[in-house]
């Protein structure tokens, strides 16, 4: 239940850690670095077969699904890419028989995605769900899957049940690694960071203080930038839509290697840009890319590990840098811990302003109606 003046989204994002664990549970393999999910209908021969994998959502099941097929490619090597439900019937696709679908969706009933899987269905491909709606329409009409057990998800800003995406596209990718390329020694490596996860998600979600004090600064802003590179960008990507949808801000993701071709001219400091520095091997050239935005006087919000060195925009008067430190986990896996300081970022934005978080204006939680 609700504590008094408590908003659905606030529970549901102080839910993850437990969601994180009911999501895992059963799942891991410590022994051998894999996972077990019952629902896939995929013997290791079938996995073997897969030659692509390629994900369809909508939304943040969208942006989750690309974060998915990054995982995929970087723990299996299997070629992956994610597209928006909503766009793939359109183009008449190409659906071969070695391709493994996969359907992302919280409440199962986005016509959007619905239509995409029957299409692919249609043309002989095989199709699973990520489906958090037991028994919904996505869920009964594909070919495996499994099941997100987040929990009711009320609040229209998916948060609980995009955690849990997340960790079962690292549950696929770990099978179809350990079935191809993937050491066992990786695997394991793998099965401990996720195995570490629920109790970082808290130690993220204990930052809300420090990002609300942000939020409410950067509520104001007319337009903001959300930045980041390879495994960042999809989370900027997130971020992006959770502002824009409960705080209807105008804010617009980029790839931080892109700005200087494009939009560095509308960096000034009237627009801030929040910007995700893992601690990877790309950390210095962002933080090269973070002083072009500084030497426009663009505000900065660096979501970013302990490690980081941001050098003299740290120490700079000149500069207005807020650093956000999240937990660090195995690279592959950061994303999903830098997803949460966005969440809070975008909810105090929405409380900051005002407005209704939970029934943002013109959204629904699941459209289905084409
Ligand atoms: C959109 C919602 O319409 O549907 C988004 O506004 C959501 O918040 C998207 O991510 C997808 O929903 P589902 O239920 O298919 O995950």
């Amino acid at each position: 239940d609700l504590a008094e003046g408590e908003s659905h989204m606030h529970r549901e994002m102080h839910e993850q850690p437990i969601s994180a664990e009911r999501m895992l549970r059963g799942r891991l393999d410590a022994r051998f670095g894999t996972s077990h999910l019952g629902g896939l209908n995929l013997d290791a021969r079938d996995l073997r077969a897969v030659k692509r994998v390629k994900i369809l959502g909508c939304g943040s099941a969208y942006y989750v699904g690309q974060m998915g097929a990054q995982l995929i490619e970087e723990l299996a090597r299997v070629p992956a890419d994610a597209e928006a439900a909503s766009e793939f019937r359109y183009r008449n696709p190409i659906i071969e028989p070695d391709t493994l679908y996969v359907a992302v969706s919280q409440s199962g009933e986005t016509i959007d995605t619905l239509l995409a899987v029957q299409e692919i269905q249609r043309k002989g491909g095989r199709v699973l769900g990520l489906v958090n709606v037991v028994g919904s329409a996505i869920a009964r009409a594909v070919d495996g899957g499994v099941y997100l057990h987040a929990g009711p998800e009320v609040a229209v800003a998916s948060t609980k049940a995009l955690t849990s995406m997340f960790l079962g596209f690292a549950l696929l990718a770990l099978q179809l690694g350990r079935v191809r390329d993937l050491s066992i020694a990786d695997g394991q490596r793998i099965v401990a960071g996720l195995e570490a996860l629920p109790g970082q998600l808290k130690e993220a979600l204990d930052l809300e203080p420090q990002l609300a004090d942000v939020a409410r600064r950067l509520a104001e802003a007319p337009s903001l930038f959300f930045v980041g590179r390879v495994r960042g960008y999809p989370v900027a990507r997130e971020g992006a839509q959770k502002l824009k949808e409960i705080s209807y801000r105008h804010a617009e993701a980029y790839q931080t290697s892109e700005l200087k071709h494009g939009p560095l001219a509308l960096i000034s400091p009237a627009v801030p840009t929040v910007a995700l520095v893992p601690d990877d091997e790309l950390a210095e050239r962002n933080v090269g890319a973070l002083h072009e935005i500084a030497a426009r006087g663009g505000p900065l919000v660096v979501v970013t590990h302990a490690g980081v060195d941001l050098g003299d925009l740290e120490t700079s008067e000149a500069v207005d840098l807020t650093r956000i430190d999240v937990p660090r986990n195995e690279a592959e896996l950061d994303p999903v811990l830098m997803t949460v300081p966005l969440q809070l970022l975008a909810y105090h934005a929405s409380l900051h302003l005002g407005l209704d978080v939970d029934k943002p204006r013109n959204l629904a939680k699941s459209v289905t109606v084409e």
